[in-house]
């Protein structure tokens, strides 16, 4: 119950554009240690990200030399009143630029709110080479979007529902963006303003005071190199003698799978499976044929009923096999 309010929680943030849940360091150490060469000569760029309080921003800053870094730029949104005629300085959006020596950092205010997608903003893009951020969860699909479209790398948190948006369903499946290592649970929890409170045992208060909501959905996206990516699933369970386990679908030449852990090391026709398959997913094992639908163009049945978001696959290492079953 408190799982699902959680989860319920991450999907107001959504439909409210509220957006506050700020990433705790150790969930970005957790996640960076496994892009050790990534960032060697290169610009990152936290576009989400107020440096004085972001982690993002101070991860990169402590280990701009481990890392490699060449630069690191960090900008912040602020939304801003149209009413009012000057802005205070202490509430514009601004940016700053880290280069990694003992300098006073570079520190400019934006002109406008410092929008990801304002033109001041895509200049900083233009000038980096890795965006690394969470961003706001409402906007996950537009902000990716226009990574991409700069051809820029990436390392973002969304939420696990972002893979059933098109977009980025698209990029996963055209091997142009893949799953980082950790999800749901791999992300501990993300720092709230203390009036999440009523959310009970989902949520804690840290060492420092801070206030931690415990979440299950959520993901990290990127197009950064990973050695995860081209390990194999281990296929143990067989398709031949247990055909009663794995039911053909009603609109699909394909069987359905409830779990990873259950697709069979013999079936070499279409198999349908759950959307977390694409957290162990080996592009060279597996081809992602189709989201969610059958031949039909509908939802992806079994005897009339619909299980939740399914992936057609096929398996490749068995493609030179002829068709056995
Ligand atoms: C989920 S919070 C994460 C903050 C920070 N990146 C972190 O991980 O701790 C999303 C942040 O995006 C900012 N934001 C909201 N709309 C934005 C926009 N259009 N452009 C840039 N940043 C935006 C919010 O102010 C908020 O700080």
């Amino acid at each position: 119950m408190v799982r699902q309010a959680t989860n319920k929680l991450l999907q107001n943030a959504k439909k409210s554009k509220k957006d506050e849940f700020y990433t705790q360091l150790c969930d970005i150490e957790r996640e960076l240690q496994y892009y050790p060469n990534s960032f060697v000569n290169k610009v990152v760029y936290c576009n989400c990200d107020d440096p004085d309080v972001s982690n993002f921003f101070r991860f990169f800053r402590d280990n701009f030399h481990k890392l490699g870094l060449s630069k690191l730029i960090a900008s912040c949104f602020r939304e801003i009143d149209n009413n009012s005629v000057q802005i205070q300085n202490d509430k514009r959006a601004f940016y700053c630029v880290y280069n990694g020596t003992d300098e006073p950092m570079f520190v400019a205010p934006f002109r406008g709110n410092g929008d990801f997608r304002s033109e001041e903003c895509m200049e900083l893009l233009q000038q980096s080479d890795i965006v690394v951020t969470n961003p706001p969860f409402s906007l996950f699909r537009e902000f990716v979007s226009q990574i991409v479209k700069h051809n820029k790398q990436f390392l973002v948190i969304g939420n696990v529902n972002a893979i059933t948006y098109k977009e980025i369903f698209d990029l996963i499946q055209n091997n142009k963006a893949w799953l980082g290592v950790n999800l749901g649970r791999g992300i501990s929890g993300f720092i709230v303003p203390e009036d999440y409170k009523q959310y009970g045992s989902e949520v804690h208060v840290n060492e420092a005071g801070q206030t931690i909501i415990a979440t299950n959905g959520c993901l990290w996206l990127t197009n950064l190199e990973l050695n995860k990516r081209h390990e194999d699933i281990n296929l143990t369970k067989l398709y031949l003698g247990n055909e009663s386990k794995y039911p053909m679908y009603d609109n699909c030449d394909g069987i359905n799978i409830n779990k990873t852990q259950d697709i069979p090391k013999d079936y070499c026709g279409l198999m349908g499976v759950p959307i977390t398959f694409l957290h162990k997913y080996n592009p060279e094992q597996f081809e992602i044929v189709r989201f969610r639908k059958g031949d039909d163009g509908r939802d992806l049945r079994v005897n009339g009923k619909c299980p939740y978001f399914r992936i057609l696959i096929r398996n490749r290492r068995l493609q030179h096999i002829k068709r056995v079953v």
